[in-house]
């Protein structure tokens, strides 16, 4: 269903979504502050420089679907539904401006006291999650002054597109995501996107925010890394670009989902020890890398971050499942398991761990010698069954997926502290619940 839509901001997000909206059919009017801008759109120019754009500006002015106007009133009063794409630029100390965002909305809502209607503002630019529900709300109800029960509603619809090809961006983007709290209105935004593929995705506003964030964050990440491959690989007399290759050519491992769910500290026997590495022999070669350098202290905190829920949590007789590296093996060699157990211990704590892969007696050599030097009494806390930390423990600590092969973990009275997933404690019921 065609839709009429004003577009706040006529800059790169702005004056593209505004021009494929209404080459898709969509009536639009665009506004700006900058009258230089709605009068090159007026005039049928693009004013931003986008491969594409000008043509498209040209054709849909022409066909009488697109216009411009510094005035936010008159765009109100000739829409249902405006998205946001103005700037929301850092400030010095790095905190995202918002005041760019707050004065579209207070004109919107001022737009709407006078004469009260139904209205969604979706919010295009990216924001911290919490801008919208909290400041941009309140902006939005102080604007308004009446109760708008339902009736005027803040979305967000997070931008994933890329100058210089953005319209191919906005036509094929990665994900197409609406953060709403009624569904409805949710599903009326995502109808704007009728001609557009990708994937549909409904959710919550923050989980939206803080999507574009982490996708952003990961891009920027992965440049990074790679920069800092290819410096380490330079310094080896290796080509970084081969090396690169072939590590995205490994799409099962490395380039696709696994080991990016939020869970607990990695471990085992090789990647602690290759990072070190990497990192050590970077400061060797005075090669600066940051990202590599970061990453054990990053796993570390993470650990920490654990052992302070557990603090603050005050429970005292735990129970551990799990405590190699991971489930079906006795490697126990950098678990953050056992140095999570050995804090434990040392806090007083009285902890019974149940891991059935693990046997005192079998372990040998560094596995062996690695137990001994951090938790030399672990046969005394091993236990069996894990009906025996039932019996034991007012907290279960739920390490390694040992735990899925523990249907009976349900019946379980006490609370339970899942480090695979959030570090959030909960009931069992909650804990079993699929996410
Ligand atoms: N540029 C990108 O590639 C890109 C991609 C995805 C998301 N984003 C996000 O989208 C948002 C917009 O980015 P951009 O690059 O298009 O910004 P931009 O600076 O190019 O455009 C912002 C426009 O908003 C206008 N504006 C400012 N205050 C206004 C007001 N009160 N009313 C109407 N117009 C007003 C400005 O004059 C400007 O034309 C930002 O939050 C950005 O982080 C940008």
């Amino acid at each position: 269903m065609n839709q009429r839509v004003a577009v706040f901001g006529l800059g790169y997000v702005g004056c593209v979504t505004a021009a494929c909206l209404s080459r898709d059919g969509h009536q639009v009017v665009g506004v700006d502050v900058d009258a230089g801008k709605v009068d090159a759109v007026n005039q049928g120019r693009s004013p931003v420089l986008e491969n594409g754009l000008e043509a498209l500006v040209r054709e849909q002015v022409a066909a009488g679907r697109l216009r411009a106007t510094t005035d936010p009133r008159e765009a109100v009063r000739e829409s249902e539904l405006g998205l946001i794409a103005v700037g929301t630029p850092s400030a010095d100390d790095g905190s995202v401006q918002t005041g760019q965002v707050e004065r579209v909305v207070r004109s919107i809502g001022q737009a709407l006291r006078a004469a009260p209607r139904p209205y969604t503002l979706v919010l295009r630019s990216t924001l911290l999650p919490g801008l919208l529900e909290e400041r941009l709300a309140s902006c939005l109800d102080e604007a308004l002054g009446w109760e708008p029960a339902g009736q005027v509603q803040l979305c967000n619809n997070p931008e994933f597109l890329r100058e210089t090809t953005a319209i191919a961006d906005y036509d094929q983007p990665p994900l197409v995501v609406v953060g709403a709290s009624d569904p409805v209105v949710g599903r009326r935004v995502l109808e704007l996107y009728q001609g557009v593929s990708g994937p549909r995705v409904l959710t919550d506003t923050r989980t939206a925010a803080m999507l574009k964030y982490a996708s952003n964050a990961y891009h920027a990440l992965k440049v990074a890394f790679a920069n800092e491959i290819g410096a380490l690989s330079r310094s080896l007399g290796i080509d970084g670009q081969e090396v690169m290759r072939l590590v995205c050519q490994d799409t099962r491992l490395n380039v696709s989902a696994a080991y990016l769910r939020p869970g607990f500290a990695f471990g085992g026997s090789c990647l602690p020890k290759d990072v070190r590495a990497l990192k050590r022999f970077a400061q060797r070669e005075a090669v600066a890398c940051d990202v590599l350098a970061a990453i054990l202290s990053s796993n570390e905190a993470h650990l920490e971050r654990a052992l302070r829920a557990l603090r603050a949590d005050g429970s005292r007789k735990l129970g551990l499942v799990g405590l190699s590296y991971k489930a079906e093996s006795d490697d126990l060699r950098e678990s953050p398991l056992v140095l999570l157990a050995e804090t434990l211990l040392g806090r007083g704590c009285d902890l019974r761990i149940y891991d059935p892969h693990v046997r005192v007696p079998g372990l040998v050599g560094s596995n062996l010698s690695y137990i001994e030097r951090h938790l030399p009494h672990l046969a005394a806390l091993l236990v069996e069954r894990p009906e025996a930390l039932w019996d034991h423990a007012e907290l279960l600590i739920v390490g390694t997926d040992v735990a899925d092969g523990l249907p009976e973990l349900a019946t379980f009275p006490g609370r339970v502290f899942d480090l695979r997933r959030d570090l959030v404690v909960s009931q069992p019921a909650e804990w079993l619940a699929p996410t």
